[in-house]
């Protein structure tokens, strides 16, 4: 009969080899093995897996990056998108100021496509369009504008932003487009796609996502599904306030608030997609402590609305 050079299995020897076994290094495991009449530490290894009792080989932990903090609001906010700067509904942006200054809203989000960037597009562009220095101060009197009425404003990424970091092999964040509009008073920026807002025992999740839908409300709807959240969502361009399919969380296609008739693509020639719609968000904490979504139209009755919550 063969030597036997392990215990038997289930004896205490046994155990006691097997903990030896797992937590030896290896040069320690190698006088073990001729100790106790292996070869190598090869015949020990194979002798203990014929026991089922294996080495692990712990994967390293990778050292990028995780992408899992988002900025998050804890206080009302005015929601705007695209409002794609030198294009900008001024009428419309100034109706949306006055209503959340009245109701004494604190904190701004620009969901994305703040500035339109044409300059840095991808795509071939009307030459007097891509004109950055051009659009720079025009960007500049427009944040301005913006931080009188409301003194914090949360800047989140969309694809146009992009249009100037990726110009730049992404050797440049979005805070740094901040620095070439001069650092504007007010205004952070985030490189996240996305923000959460956490009010009144909601959560809203404010997304400038990849996907466009010719219906009203659909991207935001499946986002919902997705992320378990109320979710505002931009760059479709469309508007519509409705249900997820659970009813248990409220989508809104949030619409812009740049002036459709200044964009050549969309006004110069016809499309079967529907028309863009203008549109902005306010999410109050109501006197009930519940968060509320106004969603707000050019054709709102703002002086009525004033009243709801005006000081
Ligand atoms: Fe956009
Ligand atoms: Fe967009």
């Amino acid at each position: 009969m063969a030597k036997r050079f392990l215990p038997p299995k289930g004896t205490p020897e046994f155990e006691a080899e097997k903990q030896f076994y797992l937590s030896a290094d290896p040069a320690m495991r190698q006088q073990r093995a001729i100790s106790l009449g292996f070869s190598c530490s090869s015949g020990y290894s194979v002798a203990m897996e014929r026991e089922g009792v294996y080495l692990s080989k712990a994967v390293p932990k990778s050292m990028s990056k995780r992408y899992n903090n988002p900025p998050i609001i804890r206080e009302p906010c005015l929601v705007i998108f695209d409002t794609q700067i030198p294009f900008q509904d001024a009428d419309f942006l100034n109706n949306l100021l006055e209503l959340a200054e009245a109701w004494g809203i604190k904190q701004g989000i620009s969901g994305g496509d703040l500035l339109n960037m044409a300059a840095f597009s991808i795509f071939k562009e009307r030459p007097e369009d891509k004109i950055w220095r051009r659009d720079r101060d025009i960007a500049i009197e427009v944040l301005r504008a913006l931080h009188s009425h409301i003194p914090k404003f949360l800047l989140i990424m969309g694809n146009h932003e992009a249009f100037l970091i990726k110009a730049l092999a992404e050797q440049i964040g979005h805070e740094d487009i901040l620095s070439l509009l001069g650092k504007p008073e007010g205004f952070i920026a985030t490189d996240y796609y996305y923000c959460l807002v956490k009010l009144g025992g909601s959560t809203w999740r404010i997304t400038h996502p990849r996907n466009i839908s010719v219906i009203h409300g659909r991207v935001p709807q499946r986002l919902c599904e997705k992320f378990h959240a109320n979710v505002a969502s931009g760059h479709g361009h469309l508007a519509g306030m409705t249900p997820d399919y659970s009813g248990k969380y409220m989508a809104i296609d949030v619409g812009i608030t740049c002036d459709l008739l200044r964009l050549d693509y969309s006004a110069l020639r016809d499309s079967t997609r529907p028309s863009m719609c203008r549109g902005g968000l306010i999410l109050m904490l109501g006197d009930d402590k519940q968060c509320h979504p106004y969603h707000l139209y050019p054709n709102s009755d703002w002086t009525a609305l004033k009243r709801l919550y005006g000081k």
